[in-house]
């Protein structure tokens, strides 16, 4: 496995790769690589020749006050789980490089990434997209996987890759969960036991919501439940219980299911004194 860290270096290695005819596909991660992490590697290696992971944890998606620094930094455990993942390239940028003193471009998506995370985030998909475009340009990949445990990001990104032409495949992994429903992410590891045990109940209680909107209920009713039912179970507050279409996001009329849709979900758990937000979502 090649670890690489200059854009000379990634160059050099994607030319030669190419010259042989072999398609790329591009995991792009913030690192502290877990299981779900690892599916979407396994997944990659069915669209291509060779797989490349990068892992570098992009500022410009952080706002003031958010977890930047004590964002979890895992690299030589991350190369090695990707070594045995039989992953071919771990790209890890050097943050200077990537922006610059002179950098002074920024990328906006409109439509998906209106609303939603960007009510409690406002500039979190700009930051997203800025650094997706830009490792898009420097890795080319053929195919790019992103899970969907980041619902609204696949959405975003799904959308930046059509609007400005890149010749690039989006798929959408499905969500990795621990025994107990609890989505993966690298921000798991901010738990305690008490806040783990409260986090696991998310899910369950979307479930219900998932299936009591099935099943009739009103949007609305079940969606209020929902965040009564966080609220009392623990959950120091929530950001969203929302019901979307599935691929344009966009608000369902009606009030009653006729289709597929997704409900999505954002909620603080504390744990510590502190709080962790989580984000899930489950398709109805
Ligand atoms: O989902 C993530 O880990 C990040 O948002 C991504 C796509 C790697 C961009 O920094």
């Amino acid at each position: 496995m090649d670890l690489v860290r200059t854009e000379r270096g990634l160059r050099k290695v994607i030319w030669s790769w190419r010259g042989s005819g072999d398609r790329i596909v591009f995991v792009p991660t913030m690192g502290a690589l877990h299981e779900g992490h690892l599916s979407l590697v396994r997944l990659a290696k069915k669209y291509g020749e060779r797989v490349v992971v990068s892992i570098f944890v992009n500022p410009t998606q952080f706002a003031p006050g958010e977890d930047l620094e004590a964002y979890p930094r895992t690299e030589k455990e991350d190369a090695r789980l990707l070594k045995a993942e039989g992953v071919d390239m771990v790209y890890i940028p050097n943050p200077d490089t990537m922006y610059n003193v002179h950098h002074a471009t920024t990328v906006q998506v409109g439509g998906v990434a209106k609303g939603l995370e960007t009510d409690y985030r406002p500039t979190f998909f700009d930051g997203v997209a800025l650094v997706v475009a830009k490792l898009f340009n420097r890795v080319q990949p053929d195919t790019a996987i992103f899970g969907e445990k980041d619902y609204q990001q696949l959405a975003t990104i799904r959308r930046l890759v059509e609007d400005l032409d890149m010749p690039i495949k989006i798929i959408g992994a499905p969500i990795a969960r621990d025994a107990h429903g609890l989505a993966l992410s690298s921000r798991n590891a901010y738990f305690d036991e008490t806040g783990l045990t409260l986090a696991r109940k998310l899910n369950i209680i979307m479930r219900k919501c998932a299936a009591d909107m099935r099943e009739g209920q009103h949007v609305d009713m079940a969606t209020s439940e929902a965040k009564s039912a966080l609220l009392k179970a623990g959950f120091s507050s929530v950001d969203y219980v929302e019901v979307r279409s599935p691929n344009s996001l966009t608000v369902l009329e009606g009030g009653y299911l006729n289709g597929p849709a997704r409900v999505l979900v954002a909620a603080h758990c504390p744990n510590q004194g502190q709080s962790v937000r989580l984000i899930d979502n489950f398709p109805v």
